[in-house]
């Protein structure tokens, strides 16, 4: 946690000095960062995962024009984890070392390595950007809950889970139905595909009453949505992508008096994510403050 705030504060600060600038290539570096860092994967792995890692997350199809241009994408990310990340070139003491602990101690196959890692790196690339952008988007169209964030009023994880139950970073994921079922008077068989909205989940007005399409950090039981999953499935990563957006929002609106749009930003395009190809916002430095949050130090 204090290296996640440390790097959170290094980056707002030379951000937010640039003047305007897009928070989608903030968040992407950021992100990218822990990747190499505290993953453990190679210095050289940092521009694959940003080129692609969204297109492992076309592949979750359906059959069109997108889904087969990332096919090979996607194959030469996992050539690319299979033949340059390696036992000699993953950080000792890192997650991606502790998989290859695993397959030396026999917990896990030695051919579930690639596919572990990819679960983990990609997994944690773009939704954590989609999500941090889609709270920092938020914020510069809700000036009261900035000033609230930086006085101390509102937590930055609550603004977080607010941004992600509206705007969902993964929309939806399929299931196959184990058995015959009924939801909503609609009659599923057992075999059947269906697909589970995360994104619809968060907006539906029967759980958020009729503000459930407006942006309201630190609503009552505001955690409850679907964005990160649930069940024995739920997201692994939620305490780190928590953390890290926490770091991030927090360094920013210490270092910054004011959060605004600075021109209009581009969708991001990919068959099952939701977000941000590019942000483009300004942030008013503080003048007083030129040291990292005290958290940050230590
Ligand atoms: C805002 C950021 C994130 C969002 C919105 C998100 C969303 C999700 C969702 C919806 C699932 C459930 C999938 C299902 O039900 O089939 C999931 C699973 C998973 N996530 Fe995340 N995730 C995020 C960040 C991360 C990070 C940072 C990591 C890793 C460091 C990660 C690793 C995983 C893994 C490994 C699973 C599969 C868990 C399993 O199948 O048991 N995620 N995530």
């Amino acid at each position: 946690m204090p290296e996640i705030r440390s790097r959170a504060a290094r980056l707002a600060a030379e951000y937010i000095s640039r003047g305007t600038f897009d928070a989608v290539e903030l968040v992407t570096e950021y992100v990218a960062d822990h990747a190499v860092n505290l993953m453990g994967l190679p210095e050289s792995a940092r521009p694959e995962l940003v080129a692609r890692a969204a297109a492992m997350f076309d592949m979750f199809g359906p059959d069109n024009a997108r889904y087969r241009e990332a096919a090979p994408i996607a194959a030469a990310m996992m050539t690319f984890l299979g033949t340059e990340v390696s036992r000699d070139t993953v950080r000792s003491g890192s997650w991606m070392h502790a998989l290859y602990q695993a397959a030396d101690a026999g917990d896990i196959a030695e051919d579930d390595v690639v596919p572990l890692m990819s679960a983990y790196t990609t997994a944690g690339m773009d939704t954590t950007i989609h999500g941090i952008t889609a709270a920092l988007h938020h914020l510069a169209h809700h000036h009261r809950y900035y000033k609230e964030l930086r006085a101390g009023r509102l937590g930055a994880a609550a603004v977080f889970e607010e941004a992600i139950r509206l705007d969902a970073p993964i929309q939806g994921f399929g299931r196959r139905a184990r058995r015959d079922t009924r939801i909503d008077g609609t009659r599923i068989r057992a075999g059947e595909r269906v697909w589970l909205s995360f994104g619809s989940s968060g907006r539906d007005p029967r759980r958020w009453g009729s503000f459930a399409d407006t942006f309201r950090p630190g609503r009552t039981g505001g955690d409850l949505h679907l964005a990160l999953g649930f069940g024995p499935h739920a997201c692994a990563g939620r305490h780190l992508a928590l953390a890290q957006a926490s770091s991030l929002l927090d360094a920013l609106a210490h270092y910054g008096t004011r959060l605004e749009p600075a021109g209009d930003p581009v969708r991001a395009r990919n068959n099952i994510l939701h977000g941000w190809a590019t942000l483009p916002l300004t942030i008013t430095p503080d003048r007083r403050r030129t040291t990292p949050p005290s958290s940050s130090t230590t």
